[in-house]
């Protein structure tokens, strides 16, 4: 590894100068680098030498100039790259802060406000992107950046110039392109067409990390964590952290959708759905009464059979917890299912006696 970096100070010396190493991810090094030139301090990321022999140095910098060309507040575009002695490097500006990563390894489950600004910053980097043409395609927590409070979208493009000049040749490499936690369900079974979508879902898994301490899948290996992706649907949002509020839990629901037709159709309808509903972890009066109401309705029609109203309730969030497999066959259900809904005023309503059909 000295020797390593060692070739590559030799190779950039007159234009960089490497002062240290800041990380590695599975496909390059990343250096803290003075540019010589204009005096700064960059990033300085040089590929792993069997991959760049895998994807051919001039190649891979021609795919990556596509990401040359975006030009947005919380995108890290790239200002310069090139090749020298079978390295191939390419130079971003420097982050002074951590990556989201970092920041969930330390706290696991983020605050509610501070979670969804970060997700709005980096959908208008998506949307900004998109409406270019260009998918990020590895959307995770450690492709952003965090800086002063602002989040910052690194290794825009990357991906796919590795997919595009790397081919069938990339699996001699034993890269994997993506990473499973946060990939779609048609990127994880290859589909090649990828479109805004696709990101939208990665986008949603990373929120879904931010709030639950966890993303949406886990498992031992890629394979597990990939079978869960395509054939199981995530915990509630709201039954791990019931402070999450509704929109939100819906929001991120359906940007996890398996079938991308019922994904949100843009990043900027992403946001406008996270924007709305009621403020985070306040329930108000006519909410409370509306839950009430409708907690005592739902019980007439448990108790009559009528199991479609209880799934109602819960695809419209007045539930917290899963509707049990007997429900509104025998007639009974936990009560502690509702939403701010305490035994004392369940039992109140209930005796008084709700309508027995209820649309909800
Ligand atoms: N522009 C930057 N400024 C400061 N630190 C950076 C910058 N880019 C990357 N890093 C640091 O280098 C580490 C490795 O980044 P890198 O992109 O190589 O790996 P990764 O994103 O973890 O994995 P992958 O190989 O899938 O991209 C990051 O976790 C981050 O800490
Ligand atoms: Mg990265």
């Amino acid at each position: 590894m000295a020797d390593h970096s060692e070739r590559v100070r030799a190779s950039l010396a007159g234009r960089y100068t490497i002062e240290r190493e800041l990380g590695a991810g599975g496909m390059a090094t990343v250096y803290l680098a003075r540019d010589l030139k204009h005096d700064r301090a960059v990033a300085l990321k040089v590929l792993r030498p069997d991959l760049a022999a895998v994807l051919g140095a001039e190649r891979f910098l021609l795919e990556i100039r596509i990401s040359a060309k975006l030009d947005h507040p919380h995108i890290l575009t790239l200002i310069d790259s090139g090749t020298d002695d079978g390295f191939v490097w390419y130079v971003l500006p420097l982050v002074r802060g951590e990556s989201l990563r970092g920041k969930l390894a330390r706290e696991k489950q983020l605050r509610l406000e501070e979670a969804l600004t970060i997700t709005k910053q980096i959908a208008s980097a998506l949307s900004y992107a998109h409406g270019h043409g260009v998918i990020h395609r590895d959307i995770k927590p450690e492709n952003i950046l965090l800086h002063e409070g602002e989040a910052m979208l690194a290794d825009f493009g990357i991906a796919l110039a590795v997919k595009e000049a790397g081919g069938n040749r990339l699996t001699e490499t034993g890269l994997s392109l993506g990473t499973p936690q946060y990939m779609s369900p048609e990127q994880a079974t290859g589909d090649r067409q990828l479109d805004a979508r696709s990101d939208i879902y990665s986008l949603g898994a990373v929120l879904y990390e931010m709030l639950a301490g966890e993303p949406p899948f886990s498992g031992a290996t890629t394979q597990a964590v990939i079978a869960k992706l395509l054939t199981e649907r995530p915990t509630g949002l709201r039954v791990i952290r019931s402070g999450v509020p509704t929109g939100v839990d819906q929001a991120v629901a359906r940007a996890l959708e398996k079938s991308r037709a019922d994904r949100f159709g843009s990043a900027a309808e992403f946001v406008e759905a996270l924007s709305s509903g009621p403020p985070a972890g306040r329930t108000t009066w006519w909410r409370r009464l509306n839950r009430r109401v409708v907690a005592a309705a739902v019980d007439c029609a448990g108790a009559a059979g009528e199991r479609h109203v209880w799934l109602a309730a819960l695809e419209r969030g007045w539930l917290h917890s899963p509707v049990p497999d007997d429900a509104g066959l025998s007639g009974g259900r936990p009560h502690q299912c509702y939403q701010d809904v305490d035994d004392s005023e369940y039992r109140g309503l209930s005796t008084r006696g709700a309508p027995r059909h209820v649309t909800v």
